[in-house]
């Protein structure tokens, strides 16, 4: 089968960049993607396509090329899945809060939202995708109930999972180390559900590059990646603070262990700890998913991995804490960067939330700046911690809108994401500006040492 009609439930940080690239490579597929947020497909529909309501460099341009032809945003979810052949579920699975798993399972409301939406409005057959990240065995949940509140319409389930890294999604769409894609490969109906997603990649993406499996593998494969790239981060990191006791250096121990062509050089950037709305709930959920089989050692090996990393996140405040003669009662800190990477807008689980939330309780008066997060998002993310009071929070932090005014009169400077402009700074005026000694806090080793401690500062960097 030719899928003619693509609709994309959720255009978040996932659904509208698979989205534009879909349809900027399938320009005979009529591809919508919808949400229930208003304001977010308003943006997405915004005449400047720089005010799209995700920044990741080259989107705005693809999104320019294909939106009108072949590509729409809408709030019309009934109508989307009545016309489409194939729908990508696409919505947010986050941590549970409440009851039975919280803390660590995912909750699934929105996706169980989606296929009761889908059941209820669905007329003729359909093929839906599982795009966001699911716990091994959603796809039989799904299933059950599509066919049970259905029309006496056939619904095939696949898994497709998406490995995009946010601040390169453009990149990793145009040219992924693999396309996954779960199906029930032992029908007939199955094979063609799968091969008419294939034909949908097929538009660019070589065959070679296309991984057909079954479904409870596909699911599981994604967990299973973010994992292992979680647990690289905490390992280096874990050995960035056995660096700083002993004199060695992270980042020849990465060179040196990188080289090694079992190891690889990815991933072995120390830092203050990964964020991102992935890695910490996706490793959650496999340890719940473990665990409620009964595999204990299982679930305590991967916990380990956001135990280490909540670690490092506590030791760089506690570091600056320490370092600025054990208190920063009313001392100005700036904070250059918020995003949990650079080029990316995306604040979810951001060390700079904790290190900020561990500075403003020990007192410190905390100025942050970053290039693309608004003043709204910081002070959202910092009220959603609950540590205290929403007027209490901005009392005590102000977002300014460049790094030179968040450091002039600091006492200390905090590198929190890597931003490229970071580094091209002009580094001597911003140390005149500052109180004397000027301390700074590289974590993300983005800094030169020697530039900087020529320069005056006194200069501490992740893991040496
Ligand atoms: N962000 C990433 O880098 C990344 C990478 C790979 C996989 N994933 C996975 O993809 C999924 C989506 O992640 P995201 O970052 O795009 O989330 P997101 O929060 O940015 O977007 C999800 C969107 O779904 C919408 N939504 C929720 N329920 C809906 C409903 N019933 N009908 C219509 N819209 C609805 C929300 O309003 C929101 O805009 C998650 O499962 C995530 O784990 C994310």
């Amino acid at each position: 089968m030719k899928v003619k009609n693509i609709c994309c439930i959720g255009a978040g940080y996932v659904g509208g960049p698979t989205m534009a690239i879909i349809a900027q490579k399938s320009p005979e597929i009529t591809v919508t993607v919808v949400d229930i947020n208003a304001k977010r497909i308003a943006a997405w529909n915004d005449p400047d396509v720089n005010n799209i309501p995700i920044y990741e460099p080259g989107l705005a341009e693809v999104v320019a090329e294909a939106r009108g032809r072949n590509l729409f945003f809408s709030t019309d979810v009934d109508a989307a899945i009545d016309a489409a052949d194939m729908i990508f579920i696409s919505v947010n699975t986050p941590t549970k809060t409440y009851g039975m798993g919280k803390g660590m399972a995912a909750d699934l409301k929105y996706i169980e939202l989606c296929a009761r939406q889908i059941a209820r409005i669905a007329t003729t057959d359909k093929i839906v995708v599982e795009k966001s990240t699911l716990p091994v065995r959603t796809a039989e949940a799904l299933k059950n109930i599509l066919d049970n509140t259905g029309n006496g319409v056939n619904f095939q389930i696949l898994s497709n999972p998406e490995f995009l890294a946010e601040g390169t999604a453009v990149t990793d769409l145009h040219k992924p180390d693999r396309v996954l894609i779960g199906g029930d490969l032992d029908t007939e109906a199955g094979r063609e559900a799968i091969q008419a997603l294939v034909d949908v990649y097929a538009h660019w993406v070589t065959e070679d590059n296309i991984l057909t499996t079954n479904v409870w593998s596909s699911e599981l494969s994604k967990l299973t990646a973010n994992a292992f790239l979680a647990q690289r981060v905490s390992s280096i990191n874990a050995l960035s603070e056995l660096c700083e006791v002993t004199g060695a250096d992270i980042k020849e121990v990465s060179k040196a262990i990188g080289m090694d062509s079992r190891i690889g050089p990815k991933f072995l950037q120390a830092s203050v700890g990964f964020g991102g709305s992935c890695f910490q709930k996706d490793i959650l959920n496999l340890v719940y998913i473990a665990k409620s089989f009964g595999l204990e050692e299982v679930a305590d090996y991967w916990e380990q991995v956001i135990i280490m990393n909540d670690h490092q996140k506590r030791r760089f405040a506690a570091k600056l804490v320490k370092t600025l003669y054990n208190t920063v009662s009313g001392k100005q800190i700036a904070m250059l960067g918020w995003a949990f990477k650079k080029d990316t807008n995306d604040t979810r689980e951001s060390a700079s939330i904790y290190v900020a939330d561990y500075l403003l309780n020990e007192q410190a008066s905390v100025v942050v700046y970053d290039p693309k997060v608004t003043e709204e998002q910081i002070l959202a993310d910092l009220d959603y911690l609950g540590t205290r009071s929403e007027a209490e929070n901005r009392a005590l932090i102000r977002v300014v809108n460049s790094a030179e005014a968040a450091c002039d009169q600091a006492h200390a400077i905090a590198i929190m994401t890597e931003w490229d402009a970071f580094k091209d700074l002009d580094w001597n005026a911003i140390y005149s500006d500052m109180l004397k000694p000027a301390f700074l806090f590289d974590g993300r080793r983005l800094l030169d040492r020697k530039v900087l401690e020529e320069i005056g500062f006194d200069f501490y960097a992740i893991g040496s």
